[in-house]
């Protein structure tokens, strides 16, 4: 008896908890009905098995519901804001620009909240504040940072001209070295040859963990629990063999440095190093190994993927609009001429080139939910009550391709970037780099190094599609931000 009277009580708790778990907060902003346990997953999975892309799955939802939508996925609510006007508007206030936290946010930095991306308060103040001004004195957006782009795209020039004497090249991937670089010796004072094995086998792993996480972190965000029942499945087992090689890489880089201390910091760890020793025995400083370690793996992974991938989307691009290949060409040849390479103080007097790269910003899709972001606190949205801890996405997609303000948006279309002198006309409805006090703060590497890497490809190469690896596919690989499928270009050097 006793039994049967835990049992029907445990039965009415579980029936009430269904209950309550079904029933959305007053005033949430309207999305699909929610199920015990899993929200509105299963919609969401069998949209996403139908769309092929989260960001397509949220604008299915977004057209039905509107732009400010309310999910809850597992036991994640979940916020998506759409169009350009309200993107704006809410990502500038600042109790929406927390960052999310649970299980799969933290995995990467050894179960804590350290490094920038991923973290608020003291610690992401402290890291960002630290990682702007030592950039700065390590070269960002100064002589130093544009000499070592000189070197990077030479170097990148002669690999390619190894390469295409071989036959056509794999170009996807390609960027990888001569990107990281050009971050890499502001971080650790050196840079990486192109036959290094080590770290062309860190930035494969690189490559595959954009592509096992998505800006919801997938299911073992939603379902953390999971990875104890189906550790290989939920592709937890993966996620840390990834993570691993990754921190291997790292701890190396960094156990150098450890290894010949300097009281003159020649790099960033050699900065964060000094810092640390001086701030030993401080009980609550952010400056510890663990955070240096995971600062670097931020700088790494936010840092590189992104520039690589904009680069080969945009030779992609280039191959599919060849026309384009002849403009920038004479452009090139016009202002640089054929003796020399394009140099970054040749930008303002190649418009249609920076015209160029800024509609392939605007109209690439590379992270068209940017990074997600968390609500500090319970705020109304308009009529919308959204409650604290709700992951906030943007759809920068939408923003980019509002109608209000892009005329054929889904046309690629550099002239409307163009003045009618033909001059370059900046447009502030484009936001590839976020907005507000997240915004990247590589900003101004990633820009230079496009422009430099771009241009010196450009100038030294012709190029078309390899018809014997057949048409290239379009479609970047869904994931973290979205990567362009393998693709090979025929490359022939232009006559000096
Ligand atoms: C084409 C290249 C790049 C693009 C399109 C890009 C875009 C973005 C975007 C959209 C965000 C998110 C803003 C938000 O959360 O609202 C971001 C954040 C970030 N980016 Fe970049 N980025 C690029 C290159 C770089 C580079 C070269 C670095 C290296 C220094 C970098 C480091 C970061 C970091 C550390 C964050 C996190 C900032 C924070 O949470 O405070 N990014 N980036």
């Amino acid at each position: 008896m006793l039994y049967l009277t835990i049992l029907l009580l445990l039965l009415t708790f579980i029936c009430l908890y269904c209950l309550y778990d079904c029933v959305k907060p007053k005033n949430y902003p309207p999305g699909p009905a929610w199920l015990p346990f899993l929200g509105c997953l299963i919609k969401f999975m069998r949209l996403r098995s139908k769309c092929g892309y989260i960001y397509l799955v949220v604008q299915e939802l977004a057209r039905i519901y509107g732009p400010i939508l309310g999910l809850k996925l597992g036991n994640q609510k979940v916020v998506v804001i759409s169009t350009h006007d309200l993107v704006k508007k809410v990502i500038l206030r600042e109790e929406f620009n927390g960052r999310p936290d649970g299980f799969f946010f933290r995995v990467r930095s050894f179960g804590k909240r350290k490094g920038i991306l991923f973290t608020e308060d003291n610690t992401w103040t402290q890291c960002r504040r630290f990682t702007t001004r030592h950039l700065r004195m390590f070269g960002l957006g100064q002589t130093l940072m544009k000499d070592q782009l000189v070197i990077e795209a030479r170097e990148l020039v002669d690999h390619l001209q190894k390469l295409s004497e071989h036959g056509p090249v794999l170009m996807h991937t390609i960027f990888d070295i001569a990107v990281l670089n050009a971050l890499w010796f502001m971080i650790a004072g050196h840079r990486f040859d192109y036959e290094d094995q080590k770290v062309q086998e860190v930035l494969v792993v690189v490559h595959d963990v954009f592509r096992l996480m998505d800006p919801l972190g997938g299911v073992m965000s939603q379902m953390p629990f999971l990875r104890f029942v189906i550790p290989e499945q939920s592709g937890y087992n993966e996620l840390m063999r990834i993570h691993k090689k990754i921190w291997g890489f790292l701890d190396e880089e960094i156990k150098m440095h450890e290894n010949e201390p300097s009281d003159n910091p020649r790099d960033l760890i050699d900065a964060f190093l000094l810092e640390m020793s001086n701030k030993s025995g401080d009980e609550d400083t952010i400056f510890d190994r663990e955070n240096l370690m995971i600062l670097c793996l931020d700088l790494f992974l936010a840092g590189s993927k992104t520039t690589t991938d904009t680069l080969a989307t945009t030779f992609l691009f280039l191959s599919v609009h060849p026309e384009w290949l002849k403009l920038l060409q004479i452009e090139l040849d016009g202002v640089v001429g054929r003796s020399r390479a394009p140099v970054e103080t040749d930008l303002p007097y190649l418009p249609m080139t920076e015209a160029f790269l800024a509609e392939v910003q605007r109209y690439l899709i590379l992270a068209p939910l940017g990074v997600p972001h968390r609500a500090t606190k319970d705020v109304f949205l308009d009529e919308y009550l959204i409650p604290k801890d709700t992951i906030m996405l943007f759809d920068f997609h939408s923003v980019h391709n509002d109608n209000t303000y892009w005329e054929e948006p889904d046309v690629f279309r550099p002239q409307r970037f163009l003045d009618e002198q033909g001059q370059f006309r900046r447009n502030n409805n484009s936001l590839p780099f976020g907005l507000g006090k997240r915004r990247c703060p590589g900003e101004l590497l990633a820009r230079s190094s496009l422009f430099m890497l771009f241009t010196n490809v450009v100038h030294y190469f012709n190029m078309e599609i390899a018809a014997e690896y057949g048409e290239p596919d379009l479609n970047a690989y869904d994931g973290f931000t979205l990567s362009p499928k393998p693709y090979y270009l025929k490359l022939t050097r232009r006559s000096d």
